[in-house]
């Protein structure tokens, strides 16, 4: 029988050594949440790092790790603490991150990560490889694992892969000034089918291997001597039922709840007069524009004093790369922004912005989600931001509003939220306004038509649309004798 074979540098799940036990933790970010559900209840393995190096583990802990992985269908990639310094935090973290969310400044090339990151990816080839049963299809996920279909592609000439990026495809003129430019592409078009977020993605994409391969593109399908590669936008959608049954579950027993976010959201209630509550929630990282946002936020209660007091920033951030210099640098400055603005407003009875920096259980999220008047999303750059979608989902009764950056891969979908350029804190803070004065009938209107795209498109159906489209180019490829 044959089987789907993901992989991408985060498993689902993250292990933990705690004394000689192993613990499992959820993996966070968009990738990891999208793919879960795709995952589950599917005839699927997934192969990926299991967050321990090869130093932390003795024959003992790697037998504890294996039948960890084994029970929910996952395979891990052994690495050591080296290979995690050249290839996650230098190369993918210091270099591919940076340069694809055009922060040029912050991009580092640095030879020796370059090569623990092709090795890295060849470790994961030859372990693919060893898993891969015949008529086996091979999904490969992320900027962490640029040069793996390629790679697969060598050993298995015939076999069916697809690659998805989860972050944004930035513009040739971006793209060219890496100097593996040429070993990136080459690597990508080993599969048969390459799917970015959105249709600016993809160009990018196709204008890059036409300049710097000078290869044919006819219309989305890029012309190799002896095979097609097909490309194309699938945005990703979210478990849309997942959240709205929670969201629905836990307004039903709100005041039962009891987890500390409820309890101070509880509290505050009893104010009487309730301060309204803006949520942000964000891995912590540059791209996210939380710095911006915050500073955007101090404008707002300077320009309109009248809502102090009266509106509240919920900041929830996840520790992320907290070896890469540039996260740790940004984490002081958080910290900073945090505190000077709520020295600069807090009064005894209401505080600005309540700041929580660590990973939430869903229920707390789903707590958030359904609390929080406003959303305020302002990455400076952001390839899809399913946080958006998770909010939209989540607002049963159809109230809250979404303020969401241009910049992300979402605002090319939900164009009925209040969409802002995060570099103009004259229009946050304005927006800010609009959407705490907003009527509730414009806001169930705007919610509705949002909702009703979110429960089409969601992620199954973007799973299912990725894999047709890689079934099919099957076909292609017979029809023209090709590969
Ligand atoms: P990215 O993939 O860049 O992290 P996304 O917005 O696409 O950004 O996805 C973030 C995912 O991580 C969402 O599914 C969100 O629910 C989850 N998440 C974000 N912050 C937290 C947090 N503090 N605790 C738990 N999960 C979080
Ligand atoms: C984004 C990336 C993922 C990554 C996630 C979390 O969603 O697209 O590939 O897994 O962030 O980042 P981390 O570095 O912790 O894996």
């Amino acid at each position: 029988m044959s089987k789907t074979i993901i992989i991408s540098n985060r498993l689902p799940l993250q292990l933990e050594i705690d004394n000689n036990s192993i613990n499992t933790i959820p993996s966070v970010g968009g990738l990891a949440t999208g793919m879960k559900s795709v995952h589950s209840g599917s005839d699927s393995i997934w192969i990926g790092w299991s967050g321990l190096t090869e130093e932390q583990l003795d024959d003992n802990k790697r037998i504890l790790v294996k039948n960890a992985l084994t029970k929910h269908q996952c395979v891990g990639v052994p690495l050591t603490s080296e290979e995690i310094d050249g290839f996650y935090y230098g190369f993918s973290n210091n270099t591919l991150w940076p340069l694809f969310h055009y922060f040029m400044e912050y991009t580092e090339f640095e030879k020796d990560s370059w090569n623990i990151y092709q090795s890295v990816n060849q470790k994961f080839a030859d372990i693919v490889i060893e898993n891969l049963d015949e008529n086996d299809t091979i999904w490969v996920h992320d900027y962490q694992l640029l040069l793996l279909p390629e790679m697969i592609r060598k050993k298995k000439p015939n076999v069916t892969i697809g690659f998805f990026l989860h972050i944004p495809f930035p513009s040739y003129e971006v793209f060219r000034t890496i100097p593996c430019r040429k070993e990136i592409l080459k690597g990508l078009l080993g599969a048969d089918l390459v799917g970015f977020h959105t249709y600016d993605y993809e160009r990018h994409f196709l204008s890059s291997a036409q300049r710097i391969l000078g290869l044919e593109i006819n219309f989305n399908n890029v012309q190799l001597d002896n095979r097609i590669v097909k490309v194309d936008s699938f945005p990703m959608g979210i478990d849309y039922q997942k959240f709205h049954d929670a969201a629905t579950l836990h307004n039903e027993k709100e005041k039962q709840d009891q987890t500390e976010i409820q309890q101070k959201i509880d509290e505050h209630l009893a104010d009487g007069d309730r301060a309204k509550l803006i949520l942000s929630i964000d891995r912590l990282d540059y791209t996210k524009g939380i710095a911006n946002r915050l500073r955007a936020f101090e404008y707002f209660l300077d320009k309109y004093p009248q809502f102090r007091g009266k509106a509240r920033l919920v900041m929830l951030a996840v520790p992320s790369r907290s070896n890469v210099p540039q996260y740790q640098l940004l984490k002081n400055e958080i910290d900073q922004l945090v505190g000077r603005i709520n020295g600069k407003f807090s009064e005894v009875s209401w505080t600005p912005i309540w700041y929580f920096y660590r990973s939430m259980p869903f229920e707390n999220l789903i707590d958030l989600y359904t609390s929080s008047e406003v959303a305020l999303l302002t990455p400076i750059r952001d390839g899809m931001n399913l946080v958006a979608k998770e909010y939209i989902a989540s607002r049963v009764d159809k109230k809250g509003v979404l303020i969401l950056s241009e910049m992300t891969g979402a605002s090319k979908e939900m164009s009925e939220a209040l969409i802002i350029n995060p570099n103009n804190f004259e229009e946050i803070a304005d927006t800010l306004k609009f959407a705490l004065e907003m009527p509730e009938e414009e806001q169930i209107k705007r919610n509705t038509a949002l909702q009703k795209r979110l429960k089409r498109y969601n992620v199954e159906k973007w799973a299912k649309d990725f894999m047709e489209s890689l079934e099919n180019t099957k076909t292609t490829a017979k029809k023209y004798s090709l590969k």
